[in-house]
């Protein structure tokens, strides 16, 4: 038989053994044992505290949130988790984790509570510091697009007109010679045309590279037309038959909106031809409330998203895209069931909100 001396001292020993604050109040909120941890932080010896209530013994501002969560645990019955604030002794504020659950006697009622807490400023300004700096990285990323997007706009143009000039030029002047070649000897004139053919060649690679940059009908037609000229591209270039349907297209989009949709179906496009196996695909831009809706679906073989894979960076690519411009990207899909994306983009942005919110 255990004599209640005993019973005590394990107790002691329980709550001593526990490295965060530990305590054990009875119904009227009044301390039956505090472990050392405890007594520690409020530098008070046992006496001083046992049999008092928090409003005894903390300042008031601090006292009325343990009475609060006390009384709220002896009223509910459950255990209760939350986190607070608390300056320490020398001012700094400091984050705790406290956990607060009912005592009950034999008969179930409930005669106290017993809590434990922890100090868990390190995880929250590890965690804000994680907050922060994904914000940085995310605005980094979206920095690093656009630069590239204009860097790839400014190289297309200039291929085009820059160089796609000197290439018209150098065909006339070739055309010129061939006028003025002699009949004879024909080898010149087989050369002189090889040349010009070469040229045209040129002009065709030249077109093609300075519209894999950046199609220039996306600055000069605007996103309808340039998605037009994607899925064509698309239907012509591979053996998936895409669709497109448009609800309206006498909007102005504003570049970044513009540049957002095109790229985003240019991977998702470029996914459904590279790995899906789809027979067919179908992009649907509409057009609700403020938003643009781009809804780019498949009938191929799906993914499974909860597989985990290496980094899937051209859907977090499209996903941020979207997300930098406020919008959002959601992928249904599942094995053997077609992929179907779903991106919506604001058409008026209001960038502090988004910043706020990141
Ligand atoms: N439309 C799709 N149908 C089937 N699987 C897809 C589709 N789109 C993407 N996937 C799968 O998701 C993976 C990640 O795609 P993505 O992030 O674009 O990377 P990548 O195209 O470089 O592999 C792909 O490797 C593919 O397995
Ligand atoms: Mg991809």
């Amino acid at each position: 038989m255990m004599t209640s001396e005993e019973t005590l001292q394990q107790q002691r020993a329980l709550l001593d053994n526990i490295p965060d604050m530990a305590w054990l109040k009875d119904r009227s909120c009044r301390y039956l044992a505090v472990n050392t941890a405890y007594l520690e932080v409020l530098a008070l010896p046992e006496e001083a505290v046992l049999g008092k209530r928090p409003d005894e013994i903390w300042p008031s501002e601090i006292a009325e949130v343990y009475l609060r969560t006390d009384r709220a645990v002896l009223k509910s019955g459950r255990r209760r988790r939350y986190e607070e604030t608390r300056p320490d002794s020398s001012g700094n504020i400091r984050w705790f984790e406290t956990i607060k659950s009912p005592i009950r006697d034999q008969a179930g009622r409930i005669i106290g509570t017993v809590g434990i807490s922890r100090d868990i400023s390190e995880r929250k300004s590890a965690e804000s510091e994680l907050i922060r700096s994904r914000a940085q990285l995310r605005e980094l990323t979206n920095y690093l697009q656009s630069v590239r997007e204009e860097e790839r706009a400014r190289i297309s143009r200039e291929l085009h007109d820059e160089l796609g000039q000197t290439l018209t030029a150098l065909k006339m002047e070739l055309g010129w010679l061939k006028e003025r070649l002699p009949n004879e000897p024909d080898l010149l004139r087989t050369r002189v045309d090889r040349l010009m053919q070469i040229v045209d060649q040129s002009v065709i690679d030249l077109q093609r590279i300075a519209t894999d940059l950046r199609p220039m009908i996306l600055d000069e037609l605007g996103l309808v037309s340039a998605i037009q000229w994607l899925t064509q591209s698309f239907s012509t270039g591979s053996a998936v038959k895409v669709e497109l349907s448009v609800d309206r297209n006498d909007l102005h989009y504003s570049k970044d909106v513009s540049t957002a949709a095109f790229r985003i179906a240019q991977e998702a496009l470029t996914n459904i031809i590279r790995h899906s196996k789809a027979t067919s695909a179908r992009i649907v831009v509409s057009h609700a409330a403020n938003d643009l809706q781009l809804d780019i679906s498949d009938d191929g073989c799906g993914m499974d998203l909860t597989a985990s894979k290496r980094e899937r960076l051209g859907l977090i690519g499209m996903a941020e895209r979207a997300r930098m411009l406020g919008g959002s990207m959601e992928i249904d899909t599942a094995p053997g069931r077609g992929t179907r994306i779903c991106v919506r983009l604001p058409l008026s942005i209001n960038r502090t909100a988004i910043a706020s919110s990141s």
